[in-house]
């Protein structure tokens, strides 16, 4: 029997944010209705740089738990809550930390440049972190003849080389959601809306980038769609940024890429869709699951992440 005392969460959530002073950090690829009730939403970036810098006393992070962890090891002191702990990442889980040493090890002298979409100990064995809205910016903040390690995307990684040309070994890692694009459905996609520009996030594989008329972190494809003076976009990337781009423009039209598969609706991210928002109103009344990383891991994730947002300083906070 359904009760008729069903609870409004969206009501319920927001009473207990203003209570607990707690503020709801979420990705571009929630669902629009968390994304909706989220006090921020960003790309990983913007992000951690949110995360680094609010007066809450909570934060509960609708996004994957290494978002969650980065967030934690930039403010220790505050109680960092995730709906659902299963919310992992199957590109930072293709980096184990013990295989990790052994690749460092074997390419001694490089400096260590990882991606945000690590876990927090491949962070406290990094030189400097970073995200794709600024991996390009990190690595030509650096000397040219500074040899370097990218780990874990290996597609993210290819994109570094080709824009940067500097002498880069890359990890074999990768994203189950942004490898499923088909590039025959892109180009018949295209076939149909010839004026379509086909806009690809970098962790995107290289015969999709190929085609590509932009290619850029899920802010920067948002930022693309609103300055374009275009109508339709082919956007590769997991489509819950697409609610973002229908806010700001609806008089455009937005085709979520289509992947290999046209049956299984894979390239939606399985890991950030187990967060709803009865598991965030449950989170924040219990207060759990809640992250917790070892202080000698914060200590040493703590340097590469700051160095990070400092590169970063004058990017822009998306919204
Ligand atoms: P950005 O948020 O940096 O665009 O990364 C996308 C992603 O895959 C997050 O998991
Ligand atoms: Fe990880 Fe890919 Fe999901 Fe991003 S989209 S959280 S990289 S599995």
């Amino acid at each position: 029997m359904t009760s008729h005392l069903k609870t409004d969460y969206v009501s319920e959530i927001k009473r207990m944010r203003d209570e607990k002073n707690a503020i709801i950090l979420a990705h571009y690829y929630q669902t629009g209705d968390i994304q909706d009730i989220a006090d921020f939403v960003g790309d990983s970036l913007a992000l951690s740089q949110k995360a680094a810098s609010n007066n809450a006393d909570i934060i509960l992070f609708a996004g994957v738990k290494f978002m969650a962890e980065t967030a934690k090891i930039l403010a220790p002191e505050k109680k960092v809550l995730l709906p659902d702990m299963n919310a992992g990442c199957s590109l930072a889980d293709s980096c184990k930390a013990e295989d990790f040493k052994k690749f460092i090890k074997s390419h001694q002298g490089r400096t260590v440049i990882t991606y945000v979409n690590t876990t927090a100990e491949i962070k406290a064995l990094s030189d400097i972190v970073c995200t794709s809205s600024n991996a390009v910016q990190i690595i030509t903040s650096l000397p040219p003849d500074e040899k370097i390690i990218f780990a874990p995307d290996r597609n993210l990684g290819n994109y570094i080389i080709n824009e940067t040309g500097r002498d880069i070994v890359v990890w074999n890692g990768s994203c189950h959601v942004h490898e499923e694009f088909s590039l025959e459905a892109i180009l018949m996609l295209k076939k149909k809306y010839p004026g379509a520009k086909i806009i690809v996030h970098p962790e995107c594989e290289l015969p999709v980038r190929l085609v590509a008329d932009f290619i850029g972190s899920t802010s920067s494809l948002l930022e693309f769609t609103k300055r374009d003076k275009g109508k339709y976009y082919i956007v590769a990337t997991e489509p819950g940024i697409i609610h973002q781009m229908k806010k700001e423009n609806q008089e455009k039209e937005y085709f979520a890429a289509p992947p290999k598969d046209s049956t299984c609706g894979c390239s939606e991210c399985n890991f950030m869709k187990l967060i709803t928002m009865e598991k965030i109103f449950n989170c924040l009344k219990d207060e759990s699951p809640e992250i917790f990383v070892r202080e000698s891991i914060v200590r040493k994730a703590q340097k590469p992440i700051r160095r990070m947002i400092e590169i970063s300083k004058n990017m822009v906070l998306s919204k």
